[in-house]
Protein backbone atom coordinates (compact mmCIF):
# COMPACT_ATOMS: atom_id res chain seq x y z
CA UNK A 1 0.00 0.00 0.00
CA UNK A 2 2.57 2.42 0.83
CA UNK A 3 4.63 1.78 -2.39
CA UNK A 4 0.95 2.59 -4.59
CA UNK A 5 0.70 5.16 -2.22
CA UNK A 6 4.60 7.10 -2.87
CA UNK A 7 3.70 6.10 -7.09
CA UNK A 8 0.51 7.85 -7.02
CA UNK A 9 1.19 11.15 -4.84
CA UNK A 10 5.28 11.13 -4.90
CA UNK A 11 5.81 11.04 -1.49
CA UNK A 12 6.11 8.12 1.71
CA UNK A 13 3.43 8.19 3.95
CA UNK A 14 3.35 7.83 7.99
CA UNK A 15 3.88 3.71 8.91
CA UNK A 16 3.17 3.97 12.15
CA UNK A 17 0.33 5.87 14.11
CA UNK A 18 -0.91 6.46 17.58
CA UNK A 19 -3.88 7.48 18.47
CA UNK A 20 -5.05 8.72 22.67
CA UNK A 21 -8.11 9.74 24.06
CA UNK A 22 -7.62 12.96 26.25
CA UNK A 23 -9.53 15.25 28.87
CA UNK A 24 -13.32 14.30 29.86
CA UNK A 25 -14.43 11.18 28.40
CA UNK A 26 -17.50 11.03 25.87
CA UNK A 27 -19.68 8.40 24.43
CA UNK A 28 -18.37 7.91 20.75
CA UNK A 29 -14.68 7.95 21.74
CA UNK A 30 -14.90 3.88 21.19
CA UNK A 31 -16.29 4.42 17.88
CA UNK A 32 -13.31 7.03 16.96
CA UNK A 33 -10.58 4.62 17.83
CA UNK A 34 -12.11 1.79 15.42
CA UNK A 35 -12.31 4.17 12.75
CA UNK A 36 -9.11 5.23 13.46
CA UNK A 37 -7.27 1.75 13.89
CA UNK A 38 -9.32 0.32 11.04
CA UNK A 39 -8.71 3.28 8.39
CA UNK A 40 -5.05 2.85 9.71
CA UNK A 41 -5.00 -0.55 9.35
CA UNK A 42 -6.71 -0.36 5.36
CA UNK A 43 -3.64 2.12 4.44
CA UNK A 44 -0.98 -0.57 5.26
CA UNK A 45 -0.25 1.46 8.58
CA UNK A 46 0.74 0.13 12.12
CA UNK A 47 -1.52 2.02 14.76
CA UNK A 48 -0.58 1.93 18.20
CA UNK A 49 -3.08 2.88 21.58
CA UNK A 50 -1.85 5.26 23.84
CA UNK A 51 -3.37 4.54 27.39
CA UNK A 52 -4.22 7.48 29.77
CA UNK A 53 -3.69 10.69 27.36
CA UNK A 54 -0.84 12.54 27.54
CA UNK A 55 -0.04 11.30 30.98
CA UNK A 56 0.09 7.65 29.90
CA UNK A 57 1.85 8.93 26.52
CA UNK A 58 5.00 9.97 28.88
CA UNK A 59 5.20 6.91 31.27
CA UNK A 60 5.25 4.67 27.49
CA UNK A 61 1.52 3.05 28.26
CA UNK A 62 2.12 2.27 24.57
CA UNK A 63 0.48 -0.91 22.76
CA UNK A 64 -0.07 -1.86 19.10
CA UNK A 65 -3.47 -2.59 18.37
CA UNK A 66 -4.81 -4.81 15.65
CA UNK A 67 -8.00 -5.03 14.21
CA UNK A 68 -9.17 -7.62 16.95
CA UNK A 69 -8.32 -4.80 19.29
CA UNK A 70 -11.64 -2.72 18.47
CA UNK A 71 -14.12 -6.02 17.65
CA UNK A 72 -17.25 -5.05 19.92
CA UNK A 73 -16.75 -1.58 21.11
CA UNK A 74 -18.91 0.30 19.35
CA UNK A 75 -21.71 0.64 21.73
CA UNK A 76 -19.51 1.32 24.25
CA UNK A 77 -19.72 4.12 26.20
CA UNK A 78 -16.02 5.72 27.82
CA UNK A 79 -12.81 5.04 26.31
CA UNK A 80 -10.85 1.69 25.92
CA UNK A 81 -7.47 3.53 26.03
CA UNK A 82 -8.99 5.66 29.42
CA UNK A 83 -8.40 9.21 29.21
CA UNK A 84 -6.47 10.98 32.01
CA UNK A 85 -5.45 15.33 33.04
CA UNK A 86 -1.92 16.06 32.69
CA UNK A 87 -1.71 20.29 33.15
CA UNK A 88 2.19 19.76 32.94
CA UNK A 89 1.92 19.23 29.39
CA UNK A 90 1.98 22.83 29.01
CA UNK A 91 5.36 22.41 29.68
CA UNK A 92 8.24 22.14 26.96
CA UNK A 93 10.24 20.00 28.70
CA UNK A 94 7.35 17.51 29.49
CA UNK A 95 6.62 17.41 25.69
CA UNK A 96 9.73 16.59 24.84
CA UNK A 97 9.47 13.50 26.76
CA UNK A 98 7.02 12.56 25.13
CA UNK A 99 8.31 12.93 21.95
CA UNK A 100 11.22 11.09 23.11
CA UNK A 101 8.94 8.48 23.60
CA UNK A 102 7.13 8.49 20.05
CA UNK A 103 10.53 8.53 18.26
CA UNK A 104 11.91 5.56 20.51
CA UNK A 105 8.56 3.65 18.96
CA UNK A 106 8.64 4.71 15.56
CA UNK A 107 5.52 6.22 16.06
CA UNK A 108 5.24 9.63 13.66
CA UNK A 109 2.07 10.80 14.18
CA UNK A 110 -0.83 10.68 16.36
CA UNK A 111 -4.41 11.11 16.80
CA UNK A 112 -5.56 12.91 19.54
CA UNK A 113 -9.43 12.90 20.63
CA UNK A 114 -10.27 15.19 23.35
CA UNK A 115 -11.01 18.84 23.35
CA UNK A 116 -10.08 22.20 22.92
CA UNK A 117 -7.29 21.90 26.08
CA UNK A 118 -6.30 18.03 24.30
CA UNK A 119 -5.95 20.42 20.63
CA UNK A 120 -3.66 22.96 22.41
CA UNK A 121 -1.30 19.81 22.72
CA UNK A 122 -1.79 17.51 20.02
CA UNK A 123 -1.08 21.27 18.25
CA UNK A 124 2.25 21.92 20.29
CA UNK A 125 3.48 18.71 19.72
CA UNK A 126 2.85 18.49 15.67
CA UNK A 127 4.94 21.92 16.45
CA UNK A 128 7.74 19.87 17.85
CA UNK A 129 7.44 17.18 14.67
CA UNK A 130 4.94 15.03 15.57
CA UNK A 131 2.15 15.67 13.12
CA UNK A 132 -1.16 15.31 15.13
CA UNK A 133 -4.66 15.56 13.98
CA UNK A 134 -7.66 16.36 16.46
CA UNK A 135 -10.76 14.63 17.00
CA UNK A 136 -13.43 16.53 18.57
CA UNK A 137 -14.49 14.02 21.86
CA UNK A 138 -16.43 16.21 24.34
CA UNK A 139 -20.14 16.23 25.74
CA UNK A 140 -20.01 19.80 25.54
CA UNK A 141 -20.16 20.95 22.33
CA UNK A 142 -17.59 23.97 22.65
CA UNK A 143 -15.45 23.52 19.74
CA UNK A 144 -16.02 26.28 17.40
CA UNK A 145 -14.84 24.66 14.03
CA UNK A 146 -17.64 22.02 14.34
CA UNK A 147 -21.46 22.18 14.24
CA UNK A 148 -21.11 19.04 16.54
CA UNK A 149 -18.40 17.29 18.88
CA UNK A 150 -18.59 13.47 19.20
CA UNK A 151 -20.44 12.23 22.46
CA UNK A 152 -22.84 15.88 22.37
CA UNK A 153 -25.93 14.04 20.72
CA UNK A 154 -25.70 11.16 23.59
CA UNK A 155 -25.44 13.36 26.83
CA UNK A 156 -28.15 15.11 24.98
CA UNK A 157 -30.42 12.22 24.53
CA UNK A 158 -29.12 11.14 28.32
CA UNK A 159 -30.90 14.70 29.45
CA UNK A 160 -33.96 14.71 27.31
CA UNK A 161 -34.66 10.89 29.27
CA UNK A 162 -33.69 12.43 32.71
CA UNK A 163 -36.22 14.85 32.24
CA UNK A 164 -38.62 13.24 30.92
CA UNK A 165 -38.62 11.65 34.43
CA UNK A 166 -38.45 14.82 36.52
CA UNK A 167 -41.16 15.96 34.65
CA UNK A 168 -43.99 13.58 35.53
CA UNK A 169 -42.62 14.02 39.05
CA UNK A 170 -42.63 18.24 38.64
CA UNK A 171 -46.29 18.27 36.97
CA UNK A 172 -47.83 16.16 39.84
CA UNK A 173 -46.33 18.49 42.15
CA UNK A 174 -47.06 21.41 40.57
CA UNK A 175 -43.50 22.30 41.09
CA UNK A 176 -40.54 24.38 39.76
CA UNK A 177 -37.70 21.99 38.81
CA UNK A 178 -34.34 23.38 38.31
CA UNK A 179 -32.40 20.53 36.62
CA UNK A 180 -28.29 22.20 36.21
CA UNK A 181 -26.67 20.28 32.96
CA UNK A 182 -23.07 19.88 32.18
CA UNK A 183 -21.22 22.13 28.99
CA UNK A 184 -18.01 23.65 30.96
CA UNK A 185 -18.94 27.17 29.91
CA UNK A 186 -20.85 26.06 26.78
CA UNK A 187 -24.46 26.50 27.18
CA UNK A 188 -25.49 24.14 24.25
CA UNK A 189 -26.26 21.39 26.20
CA UNK A 190 -28.73 23.57 28.06
CA UNK A 191 -29.92 25.68 25.11
CA UNK A 192 -30.61 21.95 22.62
CA UNK A 193 -32.58 20.06 25.97
CA UNK A 194 -34.49 23.24 26.89
CA UNK A 195 -35.82 23.32 23.61
CA UNK A 196 -35.81 20.00 23.52
CA UNK A 197 -38.17 19.87 26.29
CA UNK A 198 -39.74 22.88 25.86
CA UNK A 199 -38.88 24.41 29.31
CA UNK A 200 -39.77 27.46 31.05
CA UNK A 201 -36.69 29.03 31.02
CA UNK A 202 -33.09 28.07 29.85
CA UNK A 203 -30.10 29.80 31.40
CA UNK A 204 -26.94 29.56 29.59
CA UNK A 205 -23.62 31.90 30.04
CA UNK A 206 -24.64 32.64 26.37
CA UNK A 207 -27.49 34.83 27.10
CA UNK A 208 -27.40 36.02 31.17
CA UNK A 209 -30.71 36.32 32.29
CA UNK A 210 -30.92 38.90 35.51
CA UNK A 211 -31.89 37.44 38.55
CA UNK A 212 -35.11 40.20 38.49
CA UNK A 213 -36.44 38.74 35.50
CA UNK A 214 -35.95 35.44 36.27
CA UNK A 215 -37.95 35.87 39.78
CA UNK A 216 -40.83 37.92 38.28
CA UNK A 217 -40.78 35.35 35.30
CA UNK A 218 -41.54 32.84 37.90
CA UNK A 219 -43.54 34.86 40.45
CA UNK A 220 -46.06 36.08 37.43
CA UNK A 221 -46.11 32.69 35.77
CA UNK A 222 -47.51 30.82 39.30
CA UNK A 223 -49.75 33.57 40.09
CA UNK A 224 -51.82 33.32 36.91
CA UNK A 225 -51.82 29.77 37.21
CA UNK A 226 -51.57 28.47 40.83
CA UNK A 227 -51.64 24.56 38.71
CA UNK A 228 -48.43 25.74 37.19
CA UNK A 229 -45.54 23.61 36.79
CA UNK A 230 -41.76 24.98 35.44
CA UNK A 231 -38.60 23.34 34.16
CA UNK A 232 -35.85 25.37 34.27
CA UNK A 233 -32.60 24.24 32.17
CA UNK A 234 -29.48 25.61 33.96
CA UNK A 235 -25.82 25.39 32.39
CA UNK A 236 -23.23 24.19 35.11
CA UNK A 237 -20.74 26.81 36.66
CA UNK A 238 -23.48 29.34 36.72
CA UNK A 239 -24.16 29.26 40.10
CA UNK A 240 -22.41 27.94 43.12
CA UNK A 241 -25.13 25.95 45.00
CA UNK A 242 -27.80 25.31 42.89
CA UNK A 243 -29.84 23.91 45.73
CA UNK A 244 -29.54 27.16 47.69
CA UNK A 245 -30.47 28.90 44.74
CA UNK A 246 -33.72 26.73 44.22
CA UNK A 247 -34.30 27.50 47.71
CA UNK A 248 -34.06 31.63 46.96
CA UNK A 249 -36.53 30.23 44.01
CA UNK A 250 -39.61 28.66 46.07
CA UNK A 251 -39.04 32.17 48.90
CA UNK A 252 -39.19 34.64 46.28
CA UNK A 253 -41.72 33.19 43.47
CA UNK A 254 -44.41 30.98 45.49
CA UNK A 255 -43.05 28.18 43.72
CA UNK A 256 -42.16 25.13 45.12
CA UNK A 257 -38.65 24.38 43.85
CA UNK A 258 -36.41 21.60 43.76
CA UNK A 259 -32.60 21.09 41.92
CA UNK A 260 -31.65 17.97 40.68
CA UNK A 261 -27.91 18.09 39.43
CA UNK A 262 -27.20 15.78 36.34
CA UNK A 263 -23.96 15.22 37.03
CA UNK A 264 -21.30 12.66 36.04
CA UNK A 265 -24.40 10.40 34.33
CA UNK A 266 -24.78 12.96 31.40
CA UNK A 267 -20.55 11.42 30.50
CA UNK A 268 -21.80 7.40 30.37
CA UNK A 269 -23.49 5.52 28.08
CA UNK A 270 -24.02 3.52 24.62
CA UNK A 271 -22.90 5.97 22.18
CA UNK A 272 -26.40 7.42 19.75
CA UNK A 273 -26.37 6.30 16.41
CA UNK A 274 -25.52 9.88 15.56
CA UNK A 275 -22.29 9.81 17.52
CA UNK A 276 -21.59 6.75 16.29
CA UNK A 277 -21.41 7.61 12.68
CA UNK A 278 -19.79 11.11 13.46
CA UNK A 279 -16.64 9.60 14.75
CA UNK A 280 -16.46 7.05 12.07
CA UNK A 281 -16.55 9.49 9.87
CA UNK A 282 -14.12 11.87 11.51
CA UNK A 283 -11.94 8.95 12.20
CA UNK A 284 -11.12 7.83 9.05
CA UNK A 285 -10.75 11.31 7.82
CA UNK A 286 -8.44 11.70 10.75
CA UNK A 287 -5.89 8.82 9.06
CA UNK A 288 -6.20 10.67 5.26
CA UNK A 289 -5.46 13.36 7.02
CA UNK A 290 -2.10 11.96 8.42
CA UNK A 291 -1.20 10.22 5.57
CA UNK A 292 -0.98 13.47 3.47
CA UNK A 293 1.03 14.63 5.99
CA UNK A 294 -1.37 17.47 7.46
CA UNK A 295 -0.53 18.14 11.20
CA UNK A 296 -1.54 20.84 13.65
CA UNK A 297 -4.93 20.49 12.59
CA UNK A 298 -8.52 19.32 13.54
CA UNK A 299 -11.56 17.61 12.29
CA UNK A 300 -15.02 19.12 12.11
CA UNK A 301 -18.95 18.57 10.92
CA UNK A 302 -19.61 21.85 8.80
CA UNK A 303 -22.87 21.89 7.47
CA UNK A 304 -22.70 17.68 7.42
CA UNK A 305 -19.17 17.57 5.60
CA UNK A 306 -16.34 16.91 7.39
CA UNK A 307 -13.45 18.80 7.07
CA UNK A 308 -10.10 20.45 8.79
CA UNK A 309 -8.83 23.40 10.41
CA UNK A 310 -6.22 24.72 11.81
CA UNK A 311 -6.09 24.16 14.88
CA UNK A 312 -4.84 27.83 16.37
CA UNK A 313 -7.70 29.10 13.75
CA UNK A 314 -10.75 26.64 15.57
CA UNK A 315 -9.43 27.65 18.84
CA UNK A 316 -10.16 31.28 17.92
CA UNK A 317 -13.78 30.75 16.32
CA UNK A 318 -16.83 32.59 18.25
CA UNK A 319 -18.10 30.13 19.96
CA UNK A 320 -22.10 31.25 19.26
CA UNK A 321 -22.68 29.04 16.90
CA UNK A 322 -26.28 27.65 17.58
CA UNK A 323 -27.17 30.80 19.36
CA UNK A 324 -29.88 31.72 16.53
CA UNK A 325 -31.85 28.83 18.19
CA UNK A 326 -32.46 31.35 20.97
CA UNK A 327 -35.19 32.66 18.58
CA UNK A 328 -36.88 29.65 17.87
CA UNK A 329 -36.95 29.05 21.83
CA UNK A 330 -38.74 32.70 22.42
CA UNK A 331 -41.15 32.36 19.38
CA UNK A 332 -42.39 28.43 21.26
CA UNK A 333 -42.70 30.11 24.48
P1 LIG B 1 -10.26 18.96 27.15
O1 LIG B 1 -9.29 18.44 26.15
O2 LIG B 1 -11.45 18.08 27.34
O3 LIG B 1 -10.57 20.43 26.97
P2 LIG B 1 -8.50 19.66 29.28
O4 LIG B 1 -8.66 21.12 29.14
O5 LIG B 1 -8.44 19.08 30.66
O6 LIG B 1 -9.60 18.82 28.59
O7 LIG B 1 -7.18 19.27 28.49
C1 LIG B 1 -6.76 17.93 28.42
C2 LIG B 1 -5.27 17.87 28.51
O8 LIG B 1 -4.69 18.56 27.40
C3 LIG B 1 -4.68 18.57 29.72
O9 LIG B 1 -4.78 17.79 30.88
C4 LIG B 1 -3.26 18.75 29.26
O10 LIG B 1 -2.58 17.53 29.36
C5 LIG B 1 -3.42 19.08 27.79
N1 LIG B 1 -3.40 20.55 27.58
C6 LIG B 1 -4.34 21.44 27.93
N2 LIG B 1 -3.97 22.71 27.61
C7 LIG B 1 -2.73 22.59 27.05
C8 LIG B 1 -1.78 23.53 26.51
N3 LIG B 1 -2.02 24.84 26.51
N4 LIG B 1 -0.62 23.04 26.01
C9 LIG B 1 -0.36 21.71 26.01
N5 LIG B 1 -1.20 20.79 26.51
C10 LIG B 1 -2.38 21.20 27.01
O1 LIG C 1 -15.71 18.50 29.47
C1 LIG C 1 -16.65 17.55 29.87
C2 LIG C 1 -17.11 17.82 31.28
O2 LIG C 1 -18.01 16.78 31.63
C3 LIG C 1 -17.70 19.18 31.55
O3 LIG C 1 -19.04 19.28 31.09
C4 LIG C 1 -17.57 19.28 33.03
O4 LIG C 1 -17.50 20.61 33.45
C5 LIG C 1 -16.27 18.58 33.30
O5 LIG C 1 -16.01 17.74 32.18
C6 LIG C 1 -16.26 17.73 34.54
O6 LIG C 1 -15.04 17.11 34.62
P1 LIG C 1 -14.57 16.05 35.73
O7 LIG C 1 -15.68 15.86 36.67
O8 LIG C 1 -14.21 14.82 34.98
O9 LIG C 1 -13.38 16.67 36.34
Amino acid sequence: MNEVFKEERGFFMVKRIGILTSGGDAPGMNCAIRAVVRAGLSYGLEVYGVYDGYKGLIEGKIEKLERKSVSDIVNRGGTILRTARLPEFKDEAVRQKAVDILHERGIEALVVIGGDGSYMGAKKLSEMGINCIGLPGTIDNDIASTDYTIGFDTALNTIVDCVDKIRDTTESHSRCSIIEVMGNRCGDLALFSGLAEGAEMILTPDHPIPEEEIIETLRKMKEKDSDKRAIVIVSEKQYSDIHAWARHIQETTGFDTRATVLGHVQRGGSPSAFDRVLAARMGEYAVECLVEGKGGRCVGIVDNKIVDYDIYEALALPRDKHVSMLRIVDILK
